[in-house]
C-alpha cells in the first residue's frame, strides 16, 4: 500500500519522533510545572523528621492538584486525583494520538510504552521483562488467578478479607475446575509478625499449590510481612500471589526482595496516574506457564507482552503515567510514606481519645502507613460515613465486610493537620449525639 509506505519512510519516522520529543519538551518546560519544582527547592535538604510536619511544604504540593469545592476528600485509598502535570500529559498524548491514531497506537508510541515498562520495573523492584501494564489491580490479579495452571483438587490458601473481585475469580475456578479454596481469617490488627506468618502458613498441606496475600489490607491498612512468609515457603514449590494494590508510590516496594512470584497493583491509587492504569509482574521463569486471559499468538511465550493483547486501548492514558513517576521523584517516596503515615496516625491517635471510638488499624510504620480504620459505638459505619459527608463535607468510606467494620480514612500528603483536626472534631460532635 503506497500510503503506508510513505508513513513508514525515514523522513516521516523522524518527523514523528520529533513530535514525541516535542511533547516531552513541552511538558518539561511547562511554566506551572517549572514554578512548582522551583518552589520546592528550598526544602531539598530538610530532614525527613522535619519535612513530615512542615505544613508550608505540603501546602505547595497541594497547589498542583486543581482541587475545588467544599468537600474534604479523606478517601484516597480508592483513587487519587492526578496532579496538574499528569492531566497535561494525558491531554498532550491524546492530542498527538488524535492526529494519526492508528499510527501512534501500533507504531509511534511503542518506544514510550517500553520506557514506561522499564520505569515501572524500577519502581517496584523487578526486571523490565517481568512487567506488564494493566488497567488496574483486578485485571492484573485476575490475569494471574485465571492463568496459573491448576488441577482439580489443588488447593489455594486465601483469606475471607481478600478483595471481592479476586474472590469472585477464585470462586469461578472452584466452580468450573474443582480447585479447592482453603480459607483463612487474618487475625488483625496486629503488630506481631509471627501471628501473621502463622495465619497464612498453618493450613498448608500436601495439596497446597498457591497462597494469595493482600500486602496492605485495603480495609484497615494492615501490612503483611511478605518476605517472612516467602522465606518460609522456600523449597516447598508453593507459589505466592500478592495483591499489592496499595503499594506503588505509597511504600518503597521491592517485589523481588519480598519473594512474591506474582504481583499486581493499581497505578491510579497512590501513584496518581490516570484512572485505569495498573501493573502486573510475574517472576521471569514462571511467565511461560501462565496462560494469558486474552488470547495471544503464543500463549506459552516467555514474553510478558503476551498479557497485553487487549486489542486497541487507551495508550495515552498509560503514557501519562510517565509524568506521575516524575512527580513522585520530585517529592520522594520516603517523604511521601512518612507524610501519609504521620497524617493517618495523628488522626487515629486523636480519634482514640473520643469516648466510644474504636481503632481497628495497626499504628507502627512496619505494619501500617496511610490507611486507617475506626468505628463509633451505636452507629453503623455507613451511617457515620453519610453524616460525615452530608453534615460535615468530609468524604470517607464506611463498610462492614468479612468481620471488618468501620470508617476508613486515607488522607493524601497535601492534607493539612487542621483538616485532620476538623475530622476528629466532627466525629467528636457526632459521638456526643450517639454515645
Ligand atoms: C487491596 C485491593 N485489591 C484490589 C483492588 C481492586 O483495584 P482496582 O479497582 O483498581 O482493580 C483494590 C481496590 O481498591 C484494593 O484496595
Amino acid at each position: 500500500m503506497p500510503e503506508m509506505n510513505s508513513i513508514y519512510s525515514t523522513e516521516n519516522h523522524s518527523q514523528m519522533e520529533n513530535a514525541l520529543i516535542a511533547i516531552d519538551e513541552k511538558l518539561d518546560n511547562d511554566q506551572a510545572w517549572q514554578k512548582f519544582k522551583e518552589n520546592l527547592l528550598p526544602y531539598k535538604n530538610v530532614s525527613l523528621e522535619h519535612i513530615v510536619k512542615e505544613e508550608e511544604f505540603w501546602k505547595l504540593i497541594r497547589t498542583t492538584y486543581k482541587l475545588e469545592g467544599p468537600v474534604i476528600n479523606i478517601n484516597h485509598g480508592t483513587i487519587n486525583p492526578m496532579p496538574e502535570i499528569v492531566s497535561k500529559a494525558l491531554s498532550a498524548y491524546t492530542e498527538l494520538c488524535n492526529q494519526l491514531p492508528g499510527y501512534w497506537f501500533f507504531e509511534g508510541f511503542k518506544g514510550e510504552k517500553e520506557r514506561l515498562r522499564s520505569r515501572l520495573a524500577h519502581l517496584v523492584g523487578v526486571d523490565t521483562e517481568e512487567v506488564s501494564v494493566q488497567r488496574n489491580t483486578s485485571t492484573a490479579m485476575e490475569t494471574i488467578i485465571f492463568g496459573i495452571p491448576l488441577n482439580a483438587g489443588d488447593e489455594v490458601i486465601l483469606s475471607h478479607q481478600d478483595y471481592p473481585t479476586l474472590i469472585y475469580a477464585w470462586k469461578q475456578r472452584e466452580k468450573y475446575e474443582g480447585i479447592k479454596l482453603n480459607w483463612i481469617d487474618v487475625p488483625m490488627p496486629t503488630e506481631n509478625p509471627e501471628i501473621l506468618v502463622k495465619a497464612f502458613t498453618e493450613k498448608i498441606n500436601s495439596q497446597t499449590k498457591v497462597i494469595q496475600i493482600m500486602q496492605m489490607f485495603n480495609w484497615n491498612g494492615q501490612i503483611i510481612p511478605i518476605e517472612k512468609i516467602s522465606k518460609k515457603l522456600e523449597g516447598s514449590g508453593i507459589e505466592l500471589i500478592v495483591d499489592g494494590a496499595h503499594l506503588p508510590a505509597h511504600l518503597l516496594t521491592n517485589v523481588r526482595k519480598d519473594g512474591s512470584h506474582y504481583w499486581g497493583a493499581s497505578l491510579h491509587k497512590w501513584l496518581s496516574a490516570p484512572v485505569g492504569t495498573g501493573i502486573m509482574t510475574i517472576q521471569k521463569d514462571l511467565i511461560p506457564k501462565v496462560r494469558p486471559m486474552m488470547g495471544a499468538l503464543d500463549p506459552e511465550s516467555g514474553d510478558i507482552r503476551k498479557f497485553e493483547t487487549f486489542g486497541i486501548y487507551n495508550i495515552p492514558l498509560e503514557l501519562a503515567t510517565l509524568k506521575a513517576l516524575d512527580f513522585l521523584e520530585i517529592i520522594g517516596i520516603k517523604r511521601k510514606t512518612a507524610r501519609l503515615h504521620f497524617l493517618k496516625s495523628y488522626c487515629l491517635e486523636r480519634l482514640a481519645e473520643i469516648k466510644g471510638v474504636n481503632i481497628h488499624s495497626p499504628l507502627s510504620i512496619d505494619f501500617s502507613c496511610g490507611l486507617g480504620l475506626f468505628s463509633l459505638n451505636n452507629i453503623s459505619p455507613t451511617d457515620l460515613q453519610k453524616i460525615l459527608f452530608k453534615e460535615f463535607n468530609i468524604y470517607t468510606v464506611g463498610f462492614d465486610y468479612a468481620g471488618i467494620s468501620g470508617v476508613r480514612i486515607s488522607p493524601n500528603i497535601y492534607h493539612s493537620i487542621s483538616e485532620m483536626d476538623y475530622l476528629v472534631d466532627s466525629v467528636f460532635k457526632i459521638s456526643k449525639q450517639v454515645v
